[in-house]
């Protein structure tokens, strides 16, 4: 592997509405470029989830071809990103007694492992375990707790878990594809790493990824995830109401939706008209802009009603100081973030760009890279947790996961 190859991060977001392959080149000093991107429309997914292999690995293979083309390197490992509702999340914590009277790695594995140990059901396996806070003797809120002196180390965490068939079936597309998964990222986590300030997750806030298939959420507090949960409703609902409304092909629709779609009926003057297309080779048809945010503006409600309500179910919802960011394709809708300002009476909301990489930005920057960029920023952390290692060199701990995920546990 040349000395290229090594430095190269490859993030794959095999979404719903499209599959995104962005390459980037990581410099010495922890910096990374993007150098290379690809994007094909996805057919083998429903609501995050791969339903069909062929489709999707015809997909993948065409945008992994334009990403190495456009960046004149071979791909041969990904992080990938995993989406859906077979995904769940919930908090656990676990104690163990230090063995000197003082923090040690060892100690704070053993904490989490403890953490960990919860049953689940044989048809899901575990995904991350995020560390949320320790809490030593009597003292909490430490997020290093190594070298810290105390007898009494409990570990908070939160635990994401997810069907090992859908795991499986992406690794499937991407081993078919000649490509090594080097880690399975929640996508929800990934978009989290791009769009989110350090500021924001220490306050309290919601990340809320609107994408085609599904509106997937995670809550941070005190600088650690607290909450994740999945809404199947996406801007592909937004399409189909569009394709009932105004008769017109779903092809068609996606397109009217994204030029002249809002979601703020009061945002548009009564007199703006737009061409529909009619199915059938019949003539096009003026009809007044307004008609279309009056569909899009109450199913764009009532999917943050459910984003409201799941926020309640949380109970975290009075301590999300800097309030929601919005990001996915969706979220690029107009008046998307005065309705969710809105609907959530007053909380601040902003549009979630990606940033914190070089290069390309001006074509990585759209919130439809969030994951992709999300995805590099993450096997950036964890190629310096692995410094001497190569992604592709240094899965052991994928490959443990991955054996039991397809149930050899030899
Ligand atoms: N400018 C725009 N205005 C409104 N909607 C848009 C715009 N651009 C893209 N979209 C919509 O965004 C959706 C795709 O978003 P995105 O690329 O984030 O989805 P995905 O990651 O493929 O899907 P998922 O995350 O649900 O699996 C599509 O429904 C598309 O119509
Ligand atoms: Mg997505």
């Amino acid at each position: 592997m040349s000395k290229h190859e090594q430095n190269v991060i490859v993030g794959l977001d095999i979404g719903t509405s499209k599959i995104a392959c962005v390459v980037a080149e990581a410099s010495p000093d922890g910096h990374i470029d993007v150098i290379g991107i690809g994007k094909h429309a996805s057919r083998g997914l429903r609501k995050g989830v791969v339903v069909n292999i062929e489709s999707t690995v015809e997909s993948i293979r065409l945008a992994v071809e334009e990403a190495e083309m456009m960046s004149g390197s071979e791909i041969h490992s990904v992080f990938v990103g995993i989406a859906g509702n077979h995904i769940h999340g919930c908090n656990s914590h676990g104690v163990v007694a230090t063995k000197n009277g003082e923090v040690t790695e060892e100690d704070v594995k053993r904490a989490v492992d403890a953490a960990s140990a919860m049953a689940i059901p044989a048809d899901q396996k575990i995904l991350h375990i995020l560390p949320q806070e320790y809490i030593i003797d009597q003292q909490d809120g430490i997020r290093e707790p190594i070298g810290m002196s105390g007898v009494r180390l409990e570990a908070r965490v939160h635990m994401i878990t997810g069907a090992v068939s859908s795991a499986q079936n992406i690794i499937k597309c991407c081993n078919r594809c000649d490509l090594d998964v080097a880690d399975m990222v929640l996508e929800q986590v990934a978009s989290s790493e791009s769009v989110l300030s350090q500021d924001e997750k220490d306050i309290g806030v919601v990340l809320i990824d609107i994408g085609g298939g599904t509106t997937d959420i995670a809550i941070f507090i005190d600088g650690a995830i607290c909450h994740t949960a999945v809404i199947p409703i996406g801007g592909d609902h937004l399409t189909n109401d569009l394709v009932i409304g105004l008769r017109t092909s779903a092809r068609e629709a996606d397109q009217l939706k994204i030029k002249y779609g809002s979601c703020m009926v009061e945002m548009i003057a009564p007199e703006e008209q737009v061409e529909v297309p009619s199915v059938g080779g019949r003539q096009p048809r003026p009809m007044p802009r307004q008609i279309m945010a009056q569909i899009l503006e109450p199913r764009v409600h009532e999917l943050f009603e459910l984003v409201k309500a799941e926020l309640q179910r949380s109970g975290y919802q009075e301590l999300i100081a800097a309030g929601l960011v919005l990001t996915g394709g969706s979220s690029l809708l107009e008046g998307m973030v005065e309705l969710a300002e809105e609907t959530f009476d007053g909380l601040p909301v902003r549009l979630g760009r990606p940033q914190g990489v070089g290069g390309l930005v001006d074509v990585v920057s759209s919130p439809i890279y969030a994951t992709s960029v999300g995805l590099l920023l993450y096997g950036q952390r964890y190629r310096q947790q692995t410094p001497h290692k190569h992604p592709s060199q240094s899965k052991q701990g994928l490959f443990q996961r991955m054996r039991r995920w397809f149930g050899d546990t030899s």
